[in-house]
């Protein structure tokens, strides 16, 4: 269904993440008919450059990102029709009034902000200055949303100066990946799951988000980042929010915001025992991070995994166990949510102990299995066996999958039809830095260095044992 007709701006349209995600992504709307034939999307950059220059850039970026799928060279010269830019000065005044020019009445009117976040004050105050934006215009805004809760705070008001709360969309990508909607599916559409989601049924949850990819090309970032504001203040929390979470009135952009924003209040502070921070080394094949960041004593870390409670009535009593990094032996990002043992086991303590494991495999391979208990075959007695439910959902889905829009395809179709339940809100956003803030000043303080592990490992050895001292193991991330 194709959303009403909008004009999209996108500032920072040369850079990598409109020319990776964002372009391809609307062209792959285009080609799914969701695009209407009155919809524009400028291109704004400082750059000097025409329409035409332009179209030859999103061209070249369709066909090298664009992921094959319909990329039809008659659907791309049918897309780039339109496509348009204009050369804006985020800091001063040039281009405001011609880029005003282009747009149109009647339109859903939407200013997408790929730049630095050091910019959007300055954009947003051009935007209502030059009467470019009115109360129902959206802005969408990228990661990182601020480096601690002061920073995050000060982005907040300064688009606070100019806009409302609900014309102001926070991009986690996480939130728009099919599977981790998924999440939500899982758990609040069948009645299956939910009775058992608690700690009086689940002995601990394990949240793994593994990459192969190291931090190459993008050091000069990660160095400042690291892997606990890069991927966990914001990915992983949106994941052990939705997993954690009570089940919201409705789907709808308060009730579920306001229910993940309860799961992160009631986050304990983490004990610096239960965190493990880690910093991949070179191994045969590949160099280690320090040859990838321009300081060569950097202990910024490239792994964190740790152990997280939550106290609330649901989940007091049962870890949360976290785990990401980068240059690591396989790309696995899953959710377990490890069951109790049966409480009495009729077969005798000779069958061994049993759990059921409901795993949720955001990607690759998306899918779910439920581990389940059998008999073994055979004449030999009563002894149990382990098995797996497997359902892949391409499998499950059939051709229907292979439709399925990524997560920049979707979040930006939201933005136009207006609908921020994917989005995060600025309360939850300044909760989960609030949480992240002491464990960062923590390692800063007490000068703490990164362990080391392999690149192409499954992480240091000091993460597993955290799990061990607890009696638990993780889930092997498969190479
Ligand atoms: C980004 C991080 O937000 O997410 C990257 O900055 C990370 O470091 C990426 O690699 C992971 O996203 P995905 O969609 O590939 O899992």
């Amino acid at each position: 269904i194709p959303v009403d007709p909008f004009d999209l701006v996108i500032f920072g349209a040369t850079g990598d993440l409109a020319r990776r995600k964002i372009l391809p992504g609307l062209f792959r709307r285009y080609c799914a008919g969701q695009m209407p034939e009155e919809a524009r999307i400028i291109g704004a950059a400082r750059s000097e450059m025409d329409d035409d220059g332009f179209r030859d850039l999103v061209r070249e970026a369709v066909r090298k990102f664009g992921g094959g799928r319909d990329c039809y060279d008659e659907a791309l010269e049918g897309f780039l029709a339109h496509v348009g830019y204009e050369h804006v000065d985020a800091m001063g005044e040039g281009g405001w009034e011609t880029l005003k020019a282009r747009l149109r009445d009647g339109m859903v009117r939407a200013f997408y902000f790929s730049v630095a976040p050091s910019l959007f004050g300055a954009l947003a105050e051009r935007l209502r200055g030059f009467g470019l934006a009115d109360d129902d215009s959206r802005v969408v805004v990228e990661k990182p949303f601020g480096k601690d809760l002061a920073s995050a705070r000060a982005l907040n008001s300064t688009l606070a100066e100019h806009f409302d709360e609900t014309q102001i969309y926070r991009i986690d990508h996480y939130l728009g990946k099919e599977t981790v909607q998924n999440l939500m599916a899982v758990r609040f559409g069948n009645m299956l799951f939910e009775p058992l989601w608690n700690a009086q049924f689940v002995d601990h949850i394990q949240i793994t988000v593994a990459e192969t990819v190291d931090v190459s090309g993008r050091g000069a970032y990660y160095d400042t980042s690291g892997a606990m504001r890069d991927m966990v203040q914001n990915h992983l929390m949106q994941l052990l929010c939705l997993i954690a979470m009570e089940p919201p009135a409705r789907f709808e952009p308060d009730s579920v915001r306001d229910e993940k924003l309860k799961v992160i209040r009631a986050l304990d502070p983490v004990d610096y025992h239960h965190i493990v921070r880690g910093q991949y080394i070179a191994d045969e094949k590949q160099p280690g991070y320090r040859s990838h960041v321009e300081d060569p004593r950097s202990t910024t870390e490239s792994f964190v995994a740790m152990k997280i409670s939550i106290s609330n009535w649901r989940w007091a009593g049962t870890p949360f166990y976290l785990r990401t990094g980068k240059a690591l032996k396989s790309q696995a990002s899953e959710i377990a949510v490890v069951f109790k043992d049966a409480p009495h086991s009729i077969f005798g303590p000779e069958a061994g102990r049993h759990a059921n494991v409901l795993v949720i495999r955001l990607q690759p391979n998306e899918g779910m299995t439920l581990g389940v208990t059998i008999k073994e075959p055979g004449p030999g007695g009563m002894r149990l066996k382990d098995v797996a439910l497997d359902m892949s959902f391409a499998d499950a889905l059939g051709p229907d999958a292979e439709d399925i829009p990524d997560a920049y395809e979707r979040l930006i179709m939201d933005v136009i039809r207006g609908n921020q339940t994917l989005f995060m809100r600025g309360d939850e956003v300044e909760a989960a830095w609030t949480w992240t803030d002491p464990i960062i000043e923590g390692w800063q303080r007490r000068g703490e260095v990164p362990k080391e592990y392999d690149a192409g490992s499954s992480g240091p050895d000091d993460a597993l044992m955290l799990m061990h001292r607890d009696g638990r193991k993780w889930r092997d991330i498969k190479a």
